[in-house]
């Protein structure tokens, strides 16, 4: 800590959008970035805040060029970048692109060391508002000068452009990366899977003090609508992202979606706990077993949000004394379910919350 921390606006809230990596690997094309992107509209994402379209590893041509550029893989994306993220544009949205630190992707394609100012200059010609830098290949490497020298280059190529740094939260990024990006990862990647979920929520726990406006934890994309997640288990993971002021940027088939899978992705009352103008980051009040409490304050300071976390396979009632959330003694509170949208009752001593298996509930608590 001790350390500046940016405040340049450009993500004063969690940035919210569509990464390719999590569903399609390698295997992108611009077809499928139009479409993700028209989807993006068509389903109602776009209105809910979602902006950013990110093109992941696997978009470059396996050379650079002979001045040095980079190149797209002229089969997956034809008309160019410069031409896709137009296009991106005109509908209203952000366009996102992917590189590495080191001397190779993760997926052994070109990446940038010793390129950086040439590539941050390129993706500022192309239009490009989000670039994610990865970490494998990087053997030996600090990752805080590294990532210091993109934020030059950012600078030097005069386009405001958001900086993923991901390097996977090794070197303890939370107390250096805000002074030099917008969101860093805290963690190994996610899975589609409830475990992976659960490993991932457990490491944030001590990370809230250092999240604000303009730099996030990132405790990496959604899983949300992918592999054999239980509607509980979606929701539980979306409102867990949401409680640790998450990037937000979903991770499946936004062309063949299900409903339900939409109204978690755009869940009114839960995207607007992720999107507090205040970003303070919820914290773990406790963990007792399988039941997991996190609290969240909001902007208004008099508002908190609950989510209780039921790791386990049985229904479990919880009592939460409002005192345990900072709320004075005696106060009158309104609680409301924010899935559910709906009034849930008033209390002035505790609330007491009926908890179903591999669930999360979350509640909205403000005076009155
Ligand atoms: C790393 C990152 C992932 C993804 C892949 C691409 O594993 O952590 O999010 O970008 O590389 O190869």
């Amino acid at each position: 800590m001790g350390i500046g921390r940016l405040s340049d606006g450009l993500a004063p809230t969690p940035p919210m959008g569509w990464n390719s990596w999590n569903r399609f690997g390698v295997k992108i094309d611009e077809n499928l970035v139009l479409e993700t992107a028209e989807a993006m509209i068509a389903t109602g994402m776009r209105d809910a805040g979602y902006r950013y379209v990110v093109i992941d590893d696997g978009w470059m041509a396996p050379n650079r060029d002979r001045n040095g550029d980079f190149v797209a893989d002229p089969e997956k994306f034809p008309s160019g970048i410069k031409t896709l993220a137009d296009r991106i544009h005109a509908l209203g949205l952000r366009f996102g692109i992917y590189t590495d630190a080191g001397t190779k992707t993760c997926q052994d394609l070109p990446a940038s060391l010793g390129y950086e100012f040439r590539d941050a200059r390129r993706f500022a010609e192309w239009g490009v508002d989000y670039v994610k830098v990865d970490w494998c290949h990087t053997n030996g490497m600090g990752p805080r000068a590294l990532y210091a020298k993109w934020a030059m280059a950012f600078h030097a190529a005069r386009r405001p452009m958001v900086l993923s740094i991901c390097e996977w939260g090794r070197s303890r990024p939370w107390e250096w990366a805000g002074a030099i990006g917008h969101l860093w990862r805290t963690s190994w990647d996610i899975q589609p899977e409830w475990s992976s979920i659960l490993t991932i929520l457990d490491r944030q726990a001590e990370l809230h003090s250092f999240a604000g406006p303009d730099h996030w934890n990132d405790p990496d994309m959604l899983e949300v609508g992918n592999g054999d997640l239980t509607p509980d288990q979606n929701r539980a993971h979306f409102a867990f992202w949401s409680m640790l002021a998450a990037p937000l940027m979903a991770g499946n088939d936004l062309r063949t979606m299900t409903d339900a899978t939409r109204d978690i992705l755009i869940a009114p009352e839960i995207v607007a706990i992720d999107q507090d103008a205040g970003g303070r980051q919820g914290r773990r009040l406790w963990r007792d077993g399988d039941i997991d409490t996190w609290v969240r304050d909001l902007a208004t300071g008099g508002e908190h949000v609950i989510a209780v976390l039921n790791r386990g396979s049985a229904t479990r009632e919880v009592r939460i004394a409002l005192e345990d959330i900072g709320v004075a003694p005696r106060t009158n509170v309104r609680v409301r379910d924010l899935w559910k949208r709906s009034a849930v009752g008033k209390t002035r001593r505790e609330i007491l919350i009926a908890t179903s298996a591999n669930s999360a509930t979350v509640l909205g608590v403000s005076a009155g």
